[in-house]
């Protein structure tokens, strides 16, 4: 079995809110449909999350009764961009099945706490997909909080030892240092142990989410990472036969 995020990055546009790249997402619904072993998909918001969560400050918790309708419109939201992922995928001939997160996990000071993954394992069992997202989910401490897609992947790591995690990003994986600098390399083979000095310094994609990321990565108990672009053809494929376009974290 595989996890594969779609990041919020790749799969929308940033500049605008609410806009979706279905070309990205196509070129990854073509290479899941090839892969023939079980695969759970998780996808981030990009402009369909962030914008609104900042807007209403709902990384924050809960603070005051407005939010709420940030809470409604980003779970609406995040929805929407679940629904445009997966007419793509069943296009493409995956049986995608959504599974909302904000119904299977609780958090506590924004960490998971709680989780009920029998409907994730059942339709694994049955030869479906299982789609999964970031969400605003309930938190036991702050009322709500944002459940980043990077850390749902690392929790079902944990608890279901998948082959491979595969992250796709909108840049080749993961650079010395900011990509957009000129003395940026791609990093291709690390150790687990490397990302200790690599998160220490500044390390981004275009925004703190690769600091992020490379948190839960960390997290991410002896399996074998890659993090590929999304927006190039074939490293889906090249990630799950062995033959990384892209960074690759192991042992
Ligand atoms: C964010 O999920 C979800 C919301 C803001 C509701 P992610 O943190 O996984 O999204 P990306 O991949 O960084 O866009």
């Amino acid at each position: 079995m595989i996890i594969i995020k779609l990041g919020g990055s790749a799969v929308t546009d940033k500049s605008k809110d609410f806009t979706p790249r279905p070309e990205v997402i196509e070129n990854a619904a073509s290479q899941i449909g090839e892969v023939s072993e079980q695969v759970i998909l998780v996808h981030g918001g990009g402009s369909y999350g962030h914008p609104l969560a900042k807007e209403y400050c709902l990384h924050k918790g809960f603070s005051d009764l407005g939010q709420l309708s940030g809470v409604s419109q980003t779970r609406y939201s995040m929805t929407q961009l679940n629904q445009i992922i997966l007419s793509i995928l069943l296009r493409h001939g995956v049986s995608a099945v959504s599974v909302q997160p904000s119904a299977c996990f609780i958090c506590k000071n924004k960490r998971i706490s709680h989780s009920f993954l029998e409907p994730v394992k059942g339709l694994l069992a049955l030869g479906c997909t299982p789609v999964l997202y970031g969400d605003v989910v309930t938190d036991t401490e702050m009322g709500f909080c944002i459940l980043s897609g990077d850390q749902i992947v690392s929790y079902l790591a944990g608890a279901l030892s998948p082959r491979k995690v595969v992250f796709g990003l909108e840049v080749d994986g993961l650079y010395t240092e900011d990509p957009r600098t000129e003395s940026a390399h791609l990093l291709k083979d690390i150790t687990f142990a490397d990302l200790d000095s690599i998160s220490a310094g500044e390390v981004g994609d275009v925004t703190l989410g690769m600091k992020g990321k490379l948190q839960e990565i960390s997290e991410i108990p002896g399996i074998e990472v890659n993090l590929i672009n999304l927006i190039r053809e074939n490293t889906l494929t090249k990630a799950v036969s062995g033959e990384v376009d892209g960074t690759r974290i192991h042992r």
